[in-house]
C-alpha cells in the first residue's frame, strides 16, 4: 500500500493567511497542519508516501518534512502545476503508485480515528469514509436506497440527499490508474474525486465506512478554528493525565 498526501491548491478561502504560505503548513495548535494527515497514514502502517504540492511553496514542504527519515518513512515529492482536481493526484502520482494500491488523504483533513484496520484489511475496489455533518452541501454527499446501500455520490449538492459527507481519505486498488484516465473535467474545470468514487460505485466495488471520531476539513476559518480548539483540548487533557 502506497500513500499520497495531497497538499496543493491555493487556499483562497483562507486568505490572507495563505498569501505567503501554503494552507497545509499553517499551525493547528502546536503542529503544522500536514502532520495530522501524515500521522493518519503512518498509523495505518504506510511507509512509502508521495507528497503532492503546488509550485509556490514546494521548498517549504521539503524543509519541513525532509526525506522522511525523521518520521520512519520515505517521502517522494511531486508538483501539481495547477489545482485541476483531487483526482488528478492519481495522474501526477502514477509512476509512484506503480502496481500497488493507494491511500489518498487530503492535506487539510484531520481525523481523530485510527484507520489501521481499514488500511491493512483492504483488498480491492475502493473504500471511502463518511461522516454525518450539519452542512452536507459543503461536501461530496452519499445517497442511500431504502436498504441503506449507497447508490450515488453528489459533489456539493444544493439539496443534499443525506447528511453523510464523504471525508478526505480514499483507498483504491490499482484500477484507479485506468479509471482516472476516463474522467472529464467538471464544470469547475477539475477532475472530481466524486466522479471517481461513482465509477467504483457503478461497478458495485465501493466500500462505504463510517468515521466514528471527530473529523475536520480545515479549509475555512470556522473549521480551522474548531480543529485547533479540539486538538488543544485533547493535548491539554493528555498532559494533565501524565
Ligand atoms: O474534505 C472533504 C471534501 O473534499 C469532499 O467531501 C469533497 O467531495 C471533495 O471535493 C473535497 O471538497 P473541498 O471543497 O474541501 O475541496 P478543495 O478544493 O478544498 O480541496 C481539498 C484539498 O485538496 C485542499 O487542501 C487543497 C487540495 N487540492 C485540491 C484541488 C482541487 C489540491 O492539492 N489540488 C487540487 O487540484
Amino acid at each position: 500500500m502506497k500513500g499520497i498526501i495531497l497538499a496543493g491548491g491555493s487556499g483562497t478561502r483562507l486568505r490572507p493567511l495563505t498569501k505567503v504560505t501554503s494552507k497545509q503548513l499553517l499551525p493547528v495548535y502546536d503542529q503544522p497542519m500536514i502532520y495530522y494527515p501524515l500521522k493518519t497514514l503512518l498509523d495505518g502502517g504506510i511507509r512509502d508516501i508521495l507528497i503532492i504540492v503546488a509550485p509556490d511553496h514546494a521548498g517549504d514542504f521539503l524543509k519541513l518534512l525532509g526525506s522522511g527519515k525523521e518520521f520512519g518513512c520515505k517521502f517522494t515529492y511531486e508538483i501539481q502545476d495547477k489545482p485541476e482536481g483531487i483526482a488528478q493526484a492519481f495522474i501526477v502520482g502514477q509512476n509512484f503508485i506503480g502496481k500497488d494500491s493507494v491511500t489518498l488523504i487530503l492535506g487539510d483533513n484531520i481525523y481523530e480515528d485510527t484507520f489501521k484496520d481499514a488500511i491493512t484489511s483492504f483488498k480491492n475496489g475502493g473504500r471511502i469514509f463518511i461522516k454525518d455533518v450539519n452542512d452536507p452541501q459543503r461536501f461530496g454527499v452519499v445517497e442511500f436506497d431504502k436498504n441503506n446501500q449507497a447508490i450515488s455520490i453528489e459533489e456539493k449538492p444544493k439539496v443534499p440527499k443525506s447528511k453523510y459527507a464523504v471525508t478526505g481519505m480514499y483507498i483504491y486498488d490499482n484500477t484507479v490508474l485506468e479509471k482516472v484516465k476516463s474522467l472529464k473535467p467538471s464544470g469547475r474545470g477539475e477532475l472530481e474525486i466524486t466522479d471517481l468514487n461513482n465509477l467504483y460505485l457503478e461497478e458495485k466495488n465501493l466500500d462505504v465506512a463510517f468515521v466514528d471520531g471527530q473529523w475536520f476539513d480545515t479549509g475555512t476559518f470556522e473549521s480551522l478554528h474548531e480543529a485547533i480548539v479540539f486538538i488543544r483540548n485533547r493535548e491539554l487533557a493528555k498532559k494533565k493525565k501524565e
